[in-house]
């Protein structure tokens, strides 16, 4: 273990980025991030107020963290929210590209529109952070100090990379997307000593699938679907989040990890088949 590092702050000295940090699964993830020791820049598009609480919330328990306004489909915005972190913070160590959207239509409804922004937010937004990201760690290089890899990029998929979802067509797509562009960005820059891993979060209780869960029959109809009979909270994902940023999981490159009760084990056939 390096000399920073400690089994209570795993990432201590290492600046961490959360695209979709104020709300959901990327909140949780930033408060974690920073509860083992990393600053952590909290990236929103429009709920400024949110990403505020978050900041509140970590600098409240002695972390550090700032706020970077960007929608992480548009090019110049996401470029120069890594300049802001670069010239804040002096390097990057860690990306959690975790910004993702849902526009959901009956597959001969879909809008173009819908199809765009869904691909534009949640895949092209993952490509686009993880070049800047890239880049820099390319250029850093490892600090030993701080990290055996020179970098560790975590993708927030879900578990329809796997899971086909009717009436979620470009949902379902950008997320399959995102399993061969991760494994794709794990093979080529492995060289580099660049890490880049995937967490697959099930049916997990946040904003953007409230109507799945938040009256009992829905809530009952959801854990139909999932064996292990409880739907997620957003600290299930932000503990693996904190794993894969840290060299606990330093021999593991180009992974998916389900983290989802055991929605992709055909829960159908528990009883049937
Ligand atoms: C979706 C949620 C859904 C879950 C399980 C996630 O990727 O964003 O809306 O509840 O998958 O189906």
């Amino acid at each position: 273990m390096s000399t920073m590092q400690s089994p209570a702050h795993p990432l201590a000295g290492q600046r961490a980025l959360v695209t979709g940090g104020s709300s959901g699964i990327g909140a949780a993830v930033a408060r974690a991030l920073a509860a083992a020791g990393a600053k952590v820049v909290v990236n929103y598009a429009a709920a400024e107020d949110k990403a505020r609480q978050v900041i509140d919330a970590i600098h409240a328990a002695g972390g550090e963290a700032m706020a970077v306004r960007a929608d992480v489909s548009q090019e110049d915005q996401v470029q120069a929210m890594f300049s802001t972190m670069l010239e804040d913070y002096g390097s990057i160590d860690i990306l959690v590209n975790n910004a993702g959207l849902q526009h959901d239509a009956h597959f001969p409804d879909m809008t173009l529109k819908d199809w765009r922004r869904v691909l534009d937010v949640n895949l092209t937004g993952q490509f686009l952070c993880a070049r800047e990201a890239a880049r820099e760690f390319i250029r850093r290089g490892v600090v030993s100090e701080l990290s055996r890899a020179a970098g560790k990029i975590v993708c927030m998929s879900s578990v329809h990379e796997r899971i086909p979802w009717a009436g979620h067509a470009n949902y379902a797509a950008s997320k399959g997307g995102i399993s061969m562009l991760m494994k794709t960005m794990a093979q080529e820059l492995a060289q580099y000593r660049i890490r880049v891993n995937s967490i697959a979060p099930g049916a997990i209780r946040t904003p953007i699938n409230r109507s799945a869960w938040d009256t009992p029959e829905a809530e009952a109809t959801l854990l139909s679907l999932i064996p292990y009979g409880r739907v997620g909270d957003p600290p299930d994902i932000a503990q693996t989040a904190v794993w894969l940023a840290s060299d606990a999981s330093d021999y593991m490159t180009g992974a998916t990890l389900y983290v989802d009760g055991g929605m992709t084990l055909y829960p159908g056939f528990r009883t049937g088949g």
